[in-house]
């Protein structure tokens, strides 16, 4: 799979709900928002038809996100689905980690590779003043529970804020030198409806990194041994894990982007940001073949994405496009 830049297309996120048990403050409001209709979202079996129809095309590696994946009822089923089908070499979750304590042996046992936690702070009143839900989230045993499980390599994704979090850069740098977890540091994107976070709270990768050269000599580090996604990594000298940061706000890296998303209601988005979508739903409900489809999905990926254009409003959370 080519998109019509020369791009090779050869992951899949792929988004299983839009519903969440968090409401982070950047990403979705406290009532909620507007839930897809239950007979709209995919059943486990039409995921894995897609994925089997796109594998043979050069689809290698999927990601499962949401919303809260982890939310949907026995997402295990879904993994050993997808584990089965020929071709895919690597499977990871995107989760808030709530449920991983639970859930980590069972996802293993059904072939799930590996985890990212989203964490976006180490203290446990802010993580309730940031997810506004008190769900007893702890991000070094929902990480240890994910690491005994196998669930290896282990990525942390943290959300900077200014002023919100962001004294918190050098503790959870400071978890890299004792465990072998990779930590990223992501720029807060200023999406979805929200007027409460704005450009005022982006902390720039530049700023983040100064931070941790503060804590210690850094090296450069290549990344974990899985996934080649955008975030750049260094080390601390003789540490296990790596820190890393996620620039979508300072940089792009569109020419590189080797993905596409389906999203829990079966549309085919090519790009995380504006309106470029196929919906796949309805043709395979109809039996009919999903080929055009991703041909013309292709044909459409954006060379850039809109959101340094328009920088604040009018954008979809990522709960809804499956981050
Ligand atoms: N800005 C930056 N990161 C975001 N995420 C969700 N919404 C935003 C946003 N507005 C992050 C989540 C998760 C990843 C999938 O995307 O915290 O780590
Ligand atoms: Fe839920 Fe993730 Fe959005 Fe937080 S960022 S509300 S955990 S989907």
């Amino acid at each position: 799979m080519q998109d019509q830049h020369g791009r090779r297309i050869e992951y899949l996120r792929i988004s299983v709900t839009d519903r969440c048990n968090f409401r982070c403050r950047y990403c979705m409001p406290l009532e909620g928002l507007p839930w897809l209709p239950k007979q709209d979202i995919l059943r486990y079996e039409e995921i894995t038809a897609i994925v089997r129809e796109l594998a043979p095309l050069g689809l290698r590696r999927l990601r499962i996100t949401g919303g809260e994946p982890t939310i949907r009822p026995d997402l295990a089923e879904l993994v050993a689905q997808l584990r089965a089908v020929p071709g895919i070499e690597d499977i990871a979750l995107s989760t808030n980690g709530v449920r991983l304590p639970e859930l980590a042996p069972a996802l293993a046992a059904a072939g799930l590779d590996r985890v990212n936690i989203s964490a976006d702070s180490l203290r446990p009143e802010r993580v309730v003043e940031i997810a506004r839900r008190d769900l007893g989230f702890d991000l070094v045993r929902a990480a240890s529970a994910a690491e005994s499980a196998g669930l290896a390599p282990i990525k942390i994704n943290v959300v900077v804020m200014r002023g919100i979090n962001d004294d918190e850069v050098g503790d959870f740098a400071a978890l890299t030198r004792e465990h072998p977890w990779h930590v990223r540091f992501i720029e807060l994107m200023p999406v979805g409806e929200l007027r409460e976070l704005t450009w005022d709270h982006v902390v720039p990768s530049a700023e983040i990194l100064a931070r941790l050269a503060a804590q210690g000599p850094l090296e450069p580090f290549a990344g974990p041994a899985r996934g080649n996604g955008p975030a750049v990594y260094h080390r601390y000298a003789g540490a296990p894990g790596s820190v890393g940061v996620i620039t979508p706000m300072t940089h792009t890296y569109c020419e590189r982007c080797n993905r596409v998303r389906l999203t829990a209601d079966g549309r085919l988005r090519t790009c995380l940001f504006g309106d470029h979508e196929v919906l796949l739903r309805d043709a395979l409900r109809r039996g009919e073949p999903l080929a055009p489809l991703f041909a013309k999905a292709l044909a459409e990926k954006p060379l850039a994405h809109e959101l340094l254009q328009m920088r604040v409003g009018g954008l979809k959370a990522l709960s809804q496009v499956g981050g």
